[in-house]
């Protein structure tokens, strides 16, 4: 791996490592890629398909064969699979069920990581995820773990829903399905989600937007 310049975010559901992610990588002149999205998009591919989210090699068999390309758009990047832009269907609730099902299997990851590393070998990106720092880009530049409390998360993730979807989920419910995620990812076998030993964590309660990204670019220079 030569990439030299890219950098690593890694953080828990609602850490906001995709909006800050988004405007380091703008001020940088980088191009950005949140990889949940192209475990997302395997996600809904196979539910189109009929695909058992328990069936690993059928999953894995599944992501090898599929073609995912990020294009640039006038707003944020598309993605699409085999050619077909599915980027409205990432959020989509079904997706948010199951796709830690899907970033459990060894197989889907060994063909989205190698996806990654190739991006990353061709243009600078800021690459957001889980296991960015630790497995995808261990000689990334710079490497920052967001953390952020579970309340102040849920919060926000429930502040997210209820815009995006115009009704409020009850913040309870918020709060089990997110931790519930946090639980399955920190737990499983292949690339759980870990601050890599040489990453520096900023704790996001006390700072907003603003202030997380202007940390992230001081680390820069
Ligand atoms: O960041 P997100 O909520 O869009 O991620 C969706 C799922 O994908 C989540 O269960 C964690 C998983 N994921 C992962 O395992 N590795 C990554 N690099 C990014 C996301």
């Amino acid at each position: 791996m030569t990439n030299i310049k890219s950098i690593a975010i890694d953080g828990p559901v609602a850490s906001g490592k995709t909006t800050v992610g988004r405007i380091v990588a703008r001020r940088l002149g980088f191009r950005f890629l949140d990889t949940g999205l192209m475990y997302r998009a395997v996600t809904w591919v196979a539910l189109q398909r009929d695909i058992g989210l328990e069936d690993g090699d059928t999953l894995a068999a599944m992501a090898e064969g599929l073609t995912m390309d990020l294009v640039p758009g006038s707003g944020d990047d598309r993605l699409l699979a085999d050619g077909e832009d599915v980027t409205e269907h990432l959020r989509d609730p079904k997706v948010d069920a199951g796709v830690s099902f899907v970033s459990r299997v060894s197989g889907v990851r060994t063909v989205l990581v190698k996806g990654q590393r190739e991006m990353a070998e061709r243009d600078d990106f800021v690459m957001v995820g889980r296991d960015i720092g630790t497995v995808v880009l261990p000689n990334a530049r710079l490497k920052v773990y967001l953390g952020a409390s579970v309340d102040l998360r849920a919060r926000r993730r429930h502040h997210e829903i209820s815009k995006e979807a115009g009704e409020a989920l009850p913040y309870e419910q918020v709060l089990a399905d997110l931790t519930r995620r946090d639980r399955i990812d920190s737990e499983r076998a292949d690339s759980p989600l870990r601050a890599a030993p040489d990453a520096i964590r900023v704790e996001t309660d006390d700072l907003d937007i603003e202030g997380v990204v202007e940390r992230i670019l001081a680390m820069v220079e």
